[in-house]
């Protein structure tokens, strides 16, 4: 399947030190990542020199479980706000797509709209909001527990349609900021968006200016049926976590035929799996590095974390170590993260494997691990573009920098050399590099 140029687009979801388990105790990560600036800096530059579309930060509102077992050994307790860091990081790049997770449970729509058309023009049009709905953190925002999953998406519907409408406040050119006729603004190139919905009254305009981009790209992560449902009518860039090539075409399909039902054009939309690939020179050298990482875990306390994910009443740090899992019958559904929570269900029925097993597939939260050589790990990336599973892929380094080094410096000069990655930035913003349209204000053509 051939499309848009032949190139795949690459993302680099970072998360503190890295996104394995254990990852903050490896030798060549930086365990100050969530507190240290610095790192940061240095990982957004290693990026641009590695030409990657943008640098995808994921958020969680809540510390979350707060069983000591967990939280001492886990690195997730403290976390970067996206938008406090990604405005920082503006002022020290200038190539790199900038996107934040913000969620539509516990914010309003008028501070997103502003910080995101404010972080766009700071960036001079390289800003990106992944809209989610939380995973958790009810029991800091007034809520005795966490929202119930279809009010969480029922809230994230409209909270879309009233950011977008805050955005198209202005005309691009309402502003001609005339000193000698004393016009600031051009009133008749204002709109007033007096939302009245279920959940937000809004009356608006922004007090910002129309974003450089028209909008910034709208990413989604959420792959339940609600979550697509939302993504068909919203995103031009979906975050999912695949684990087979099967599983990935089919989750690519599903989504293109909602977008065109919902009548969007097929290249508004791509599809970016997660991929987190842990490189070696050999086989066997990269194999030796997943069990350096693996390692490094604390498994009671990451099965732990796994049952909290995993949500369907099992401990699966209490099970024997040579038995399968069993699941129970009938499955509980969660109320939080229901595609992970089916993703693993399909891993553990198709692999059948005991908690440990379970706990080495998932070392990266149960996105893909890739473990090998540059070429192995570029053929299968290759594979899932043409084969139709990806446009491109969120990349998850298993630790910060030396699993970002690894990839910039083995796996992107491979990509390169067979022509299916960039080698110099094509366009000026995040939607010119991704290959998206600017969006034009819908009162104000032309
Ligand atoms: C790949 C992926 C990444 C996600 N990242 C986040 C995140 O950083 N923060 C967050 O609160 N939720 C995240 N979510 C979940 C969303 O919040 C989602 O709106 C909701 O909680 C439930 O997900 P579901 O639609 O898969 O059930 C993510 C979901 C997926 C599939």
């Amino acid at each position: 399947m051939a499309r848009r140029d032949g190139r795949l687009r690459l993302g680099a979801f970072l998360s503190g030190s890295g996104a394995h388990a254990g990852s903050w105790r490896h030798p060549q990560a930086d365990a100050d990542a969530s507190i240290n600036f610095e790192r940061y800096r240095q990982y957004a530059q290693t990026l641009e020199r590695g030409r990657f579309d943008a640098l995808f930060l994921n958020d969680n509102v809540a510390v979350g479980e707060l069983d000591p077992r967990v939280l001492r050994s886990s690195a997730y307790s403290l976390r970067w706000d996206p938008l406090t860091l990604l405005p920082a990081l503006a002022v020290v790049t200038r190539h790199i797509g900038l996107i934040a997770t913000a969620n539509t449970s516990f914010n309003e729509p008028y501070n997103i709209a502003r910080s995101f058309a404010s972080l766009d023009h700071l960036s001079a049009g390289r800003a990106g909001w992944n809209l989610v709905t939380a995973l958790i953190g009810g029991e800091n925002f007034n809520q005795a527990a966490h929202l119930p999953h279809a009010d969480r998406y029922a809230r994230a519907e409209e909270f879309f349609d009233v950011v977008t409408g805050l955005w198209d406040s202005w005309a691009d050119d309402a502003f001609p900021l005339d000193k000698a006729s004393g016009t600031w603004l051009e009133t008749a190139r204002m709109r007033v968006l007096d939302h009245q919905g279920e959940h937000f009254r809004v009356r608006g305009p922004l007090n910002a200016p129309r974003p450089v981009q028209g909008w910034p790209v709208i990413a989604q992560a959420g792959s339940s049926q609600a979550g697509r449902a939302l993504a068909a009518h919203s995103a031009e860039l979906v975050f999912t976590a695949q684990q087979t090539l099967s599983e990935g075409r089919a989750f690519y399909a599903d989504m293109h035929q909602r977008l065109a039902l919902a009548g969007r054009a097929a290249e508004s939309l791509l599809v970016f799996p997660g991929l987190a690939p842990v490189v070696g020179r050999t086989t066997s050298e990269a194999q030796e590095k997943h069990e350096q990482l693996q390692a490094l875990v604390d498994p009671e306390a990451a099965l732990k974390a796994l049952s909290f994910l995993l949500d369907i009443g099992i401990d699966l740090e209490r099970l024997p170590a040579e038995a399968p899992v069993v699941l129970p019958e009938p499955l509980p559904l969660t109320e939080r993260h229901q595609s992970r929570q089916q993703l693993v269900v399909d891993l553990i029925r198709r692999e059948r494997p005991t908690a440990r097993q379970l706990l080495a597939r998932l070392g990266a939260g149960g996105h893909r691990l890739l473990v090998g050589t540059p070429s192995q790990i570029v053929e299968e990336m290759a594979c899932w573009f043409e084969e139709g599973a990806a446009d491109g892929f969120n990349l998850l380094f298993t630790h910060l920098p030396g699993g970002l080094d690894d990839f910039v410096g083995q796996v992107v000069p491979e990509l390169q050399r067979l022509g299916l990655f960039r080698r110099e930035y094509e366009g000026r913003t995040l939607r010119e590099n991704l290959g998206l349209r600017y969006v034009p204000n819908r009162h104000f053509q032309g």
